[in-house]
């Protein structure tokens, strides 16, 4: 493969041909840094799920190597961890050579049970054992996957976590020999929990860098319903004891500046009135049979209101409201019935802004910008469009705002703010005391619809963990590995300037490029707005935005290029971004395809792909309300690592 193909991440790993999904059985050993992954063999969608393989000496360089645990008779393999067995424990060795043992899920695709299984190697991962043909673990389940497995000390055991994904519960086993399992726990449901809970992970990481004071993690990815809908991963800082975990208590993280919620709601839901062939609205239900509760934020400005449909169409209106506020935010859950949702604003009885979507879950957490609007009188529709079976759709919340804000972030800890960030899992075995983690670069709400040939989704550069004490509490922080430093190429930098100057001098440098990495350190209190523009075209861009006042921050890819494959595509992503102080700090990493931002040390995190063409590379430096002082900015090349 040459891997010059439009959109091939340069920095990133991607298979040369064919369908990628999760990251799987990371482990280092002997200086190699294995990545297993789910993998299609045969195809770029998703199917015939087999370990795909990779080794790589830095993190940075990949080596492709052939598939490692294939599909076979009728059992998929599915997500799971590897572990370095150094005291041969489970026998699957010698004491001279202990071997690699993976644990995975199997899925039987003739009776859809869900089961762990595991394999062994002695040749550095390159064959693989199946440990018979009987699962290790089966709790007769179709819904238990993703196993994660790590050696606990204090307990001199393994411990496996594992998913009971439609319980939205993680189950905690233990075993001496990787063979034989007892149940300890179950954690959740807790958090957010959307439709399935997935690939979790448990593990310790120092607080602010002390190595005395540890403090574990519980990590769960979340499968439709996460933050801007779809797939995204939500952590649990917490104790385990070598049975339980238990979580510290959810933060109590205060309203965003700037936010009004609507006074929609009342005894009869306002006065919401619904026509058509809905068969009525009603009080919040809660879960309903075959449904998935809404389990966002609830207080003011729910309106949770809910429209029954078996089929047909149906409108639900809103009683008129003023227009006071640049942005009016909404979240949207319910059934994922088959047919067209959408959710319009009306001015005098004509649509002046529409968002779409297959059903309400695909119009989670979208907003209008009405700042042209202002001072109008408004209602807000809802217009359902039902082809079969019975369904509801509801509205969460309706909120006017400063800045585009997302109810969801309120109440649960999110890892990342982006859309393209899923299934991380960390390291096994590492040489130094580091936490590392790597995820998967997509969404299933679009994954198998992106415009990718011949591959399909690509792996997140990896990160380094850590913990961080916040004003507002214990932070998850993430920063990309040192070991990329080693692809950067021509230089750009600029210090102590405005705004306005260091643009003239990228300009006059011809500074571009598809693959970069950025470093921005700007006086953030002298301006309302600011940030940068990349991927950079008359036609395109990708837009990172630092709002003072509301303390958000946000990158928007609704004009970075292709993105008509999926209206969960082109949006607006933010986050509460606060106790900036005088000096906001960047580190972005731009791919071809994606854009990685680490903000304020990596205590915000967004990941987002973007697929612009070939010919938007510009980068650029904006503000409003102020030319802020540029306390430093660094702009490298960033070379392939496929070269
Ligand atoms: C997560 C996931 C896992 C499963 C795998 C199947 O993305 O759905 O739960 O093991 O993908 O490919």
């Amino acid at each position: 493969a040459t891997y010059d193909e439009q959109w091939r991440p340069q920095v990133h790993f991607t298979p040369q041909r064919n369908w990628m999904n999760d990251p799987n059985g990371l482990v280092y050993l002997d200086g190699e840094y294995h990545l297993f992954y789910q993998h299609n063999p045969f195809g770029n969608t998703w199917g015939h799920m087999s370990w795909g393989h990779a080794v790589s000496k830095d993190l940075v360089h990949w080596e492709e190597l052939p598939v490692a645990i294939p599909e076979a008779e009728d059992i998929a393999i599915f997500s799971g961890a590897a572990v370095y067995d150094k005291n041969n424990t489970s026998g699957l060795g010698t004491a001279a050579n202990p071997p690699l043992v993976a644990i995975f899920t199997g899925w039987n695709k003739s009776t859809n049970n869900q089961s762990q299984y595991i394999a062994s190697s002695t040749d550095k991962g390159r064959t693989w054992t199946r440990y018979g043909t009987a699962p290790v673990l089966d709790i007769g389940s179709t819904e238990s996957r993703d196993p994660k497995v790590f050696w606990h000390e204090p307990g001199k055991q393994w411990i496996m976590v594992f998913a009971k994904a439609k319980e939205h519960k993680v189950a905690i086993y233990g075993s001496k020999d990787l063979k034989n399992w007892n149940h300890l726990s179950d954690f959740g449901p807790y958090g957010s929990e959307g439709d399935v809970w997935e690939v979790p992970d448990l593990i310790q990481l120092p607080v602010d860098g002390d190595p005395t004071k540890k403090k574990w993690v519980m990590i769960v990815s979340v499968n439709g319903g996460s933050l801007y809908g779809g797939s995204g991963i939500q952590y649990f800082p917490g104790e385990f004891n070598g049975t339980t975990f238990t979580p510290d208590p959810l933060p109590v993280v205060s309203e965003p500046t700037g936010v009004v919620f609507a006074d929609f709601e009342g005894p009869t839901y306002g006065d919401w009135v619904a026509t058509g062939d809905a068969f009525g609205t009603g009080p919040a239900q809660g879960a309903l049979p075959g449904q998935s509760p809404v389990t966002g934020f609830k207080g003011k400005g729910l309106v949770n209101t809910f429209l029954n449909f078996d089929q047909g169409t149906g409108t639900l209106t809103s009683p008129e409201f003023l227009i006071n506020k640049p942005f009016i935010t909404f979240l949207m859950g319910g059934g994922n019935h088959p047919g067209e949702t959408a959710m319009n604003l009306l001015v005098d009885g004509k649509v002046v802004r529409s968002a779409t979507g297959q059903d309400s879950e695909a119009l989670r957490a979208k907003f209008f910008d009405v700042a042209d609007l202002k001072g109008k009188k408004a209602k807000l529709q809802i217009l359902d469009t039902h082809t079969g079976g019975w369904g509801h759709i509801n509205v969460d919340h309706i909120m006017f705002t400063d800045a585009v804000v997302n109810e969801m972030e309120f109440k649960t800890l999110w890892a990342d703010f982006g859309k393209d960030f899923y299934a991380g899992v960390t390291y096994d075995n590492l040489p130094t005391d580091e936490k590392i983690w790597i995820g998967w670069m997509s969404n299933w709400q679009y994954a198998g619809a992106l415009p990718t040939y011949p591959w399909r989704n690509a792996q997140s550069i990896p990160r380094k963990l850590s913990l961080k004490t916040t004003p507002e509490g214990l932070r998850l922080a993430q920063e990309p590995i040192q070991a990329l430093k080693t692809q950067r190429g021509v230089n750009f930098s600029a210090g102590n300037l405005p705004v306005s100057q260091v643009n003239e001098r990228l300009k006059a440098a011809g500074v571009r490029g598809k693959t970069l990495e950025v470093l921005l350190e700007i006086d953030a209190k002298d301006a309302e707005a600011l940030g940068l523009k990349l991927h950079k075209s008359s036609a395109e861009q990708t837009v990172i935005t630092y709002n003072r006042a509301a303390e958000r921050i946000s990158v928007d890819r609704t004009q970075a290029g292709e993105g008509s494959f999926s209206n969960g595509f082109p949006e607006v992503h933010a986050a509460p971004l606060k106790n900036v102080g005088d000096t906001l700090t960047l580190h972005v990493i731009l791919d071809t395809s994606s854009i990685e931002v680490f903000a304020e040390d990596g205590r915000v995190v967004f990941s987002d792909l973007t697929l612009s063409s070939p010919s938007s590379d510009g980068i650029e430096l904006f503000s409003t309300g102020g030319d802020p002082v540029v306390r430093k900015l660094e702009v490298f090349e960033l070379k392939s690592i496929w070269k």
